[in-house]
């Protein structure tokens, strides 16, 4: 061992040798660089409290949380903005179009609506709002939304106005919105039969469908190209009055 002959360190200290020895081994006593044993009880110490304050205590959020929080907190920013006051058939529209805001909404509807009306929406105690039929008004979404503001008393339909933020309302109308016309298998239709493809095309089907409607009244073998005809139309013509609501 050419230790001995060798041991002094930059600083001019010289290493001591201790004075015990195990096993025929001695050591030195080589204290670790104050700068290194900082950084050691510092991170040690971090550790120790990241540890309680994220994942045992509650009131940690962690970073991937906090991102997912403030992009909901965003979206219900741009919600507020882009609604203005009065409740409208395009404002619901541009909520309905809004994707992942209509996720966030799930969780409303599954709070609140899923109990009675099931977790698609197909219907238990309160009527499937999936299929074509619609007990209060055409399936529009002001229709939907006055149903849900006010509720039904009579049949237990909560007055959700009284229960919910304005916001949330709103959401959970758009929510209504974006499941209809899915024909999601649940309850029996209940109500008057809507043409939902004319709703959800945007126009409430008032203008468009009526020439198709009335041409089956004619020959019997112009009724088919007038029916091939008339979906080509439908989109093409709602087309123009859907877009500005979709943005
Ligand atoms: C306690 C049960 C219950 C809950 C909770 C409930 N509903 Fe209803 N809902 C009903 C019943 C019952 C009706 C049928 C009313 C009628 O027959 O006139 C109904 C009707 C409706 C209708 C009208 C359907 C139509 O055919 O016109 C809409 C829309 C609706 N509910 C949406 C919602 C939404 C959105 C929520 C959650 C915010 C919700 N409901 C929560 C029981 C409920």
């Amino acid at each position: 061992m050419s230790r001995d002959s060798e041991n002094s360190v930059p600083g001019g200290v010289t290493d001591e040798l201790l004075d015990h020895e195990y096993d025929g081994i001695r050591e030195y006593d080589n204290p670790l660089p104050k700068w290194w044993v900082w950084m050691f009880w510092g991170s040690f110490w971090f550790a120790l409290l990241y540890f309680f304050h994220f994942h045992i205590g509650a009131k940690g959020t962690s970073v991937a949380q906090a991102y997912v929080d403030e992009l909901k907190e965003a979206r219900e920013a741009e919600a507020k903005m882009a609604m203005g006051d009065a409740v409208s058939e395009e404002g619901l529209a541009k909520l309905m179009a809004n994707k992942p805001m209509m996720e966030d909404t799930k969780a409303i509807f599954k709070a609140r609506c899923e109990q009675c009306h099931a977790d698609k929406g197909q219907g238990l105690i309160g009527p499937n709002l999936t299929d074509d039929h619609w007990i209060h008004g055409g399936g529009k979404l002001m229709d939907i939304y006055k149903t849900v503001d006010e509720g039904v008393a009579a049949k237990g339909m909560p007055a959700w106005g009284r229960q919910l933020t304005p916001i949330e309302l709103r959401k959970v109308v758009a929510y209504v919105g974006s499941i209809r016309g899915t024909n999601v298998p649940g309850k029996a239709p209940e109500g008057e039969k809507v043409d939902m493809a004319a709703v959800l095309a945007g126009g409430g089907g008032a203008a468009e469908p009526s020439p198709s409607a009335a041409a089956p009244t004619g020959s019997a073998s112009a009724a088919p190209a007038s029916e091939a005809a008339a979906p080509q139309a439908a989109p093409s013509g709602s087309a123009p009055g859907a877009a500005p609501s979709a943005q």
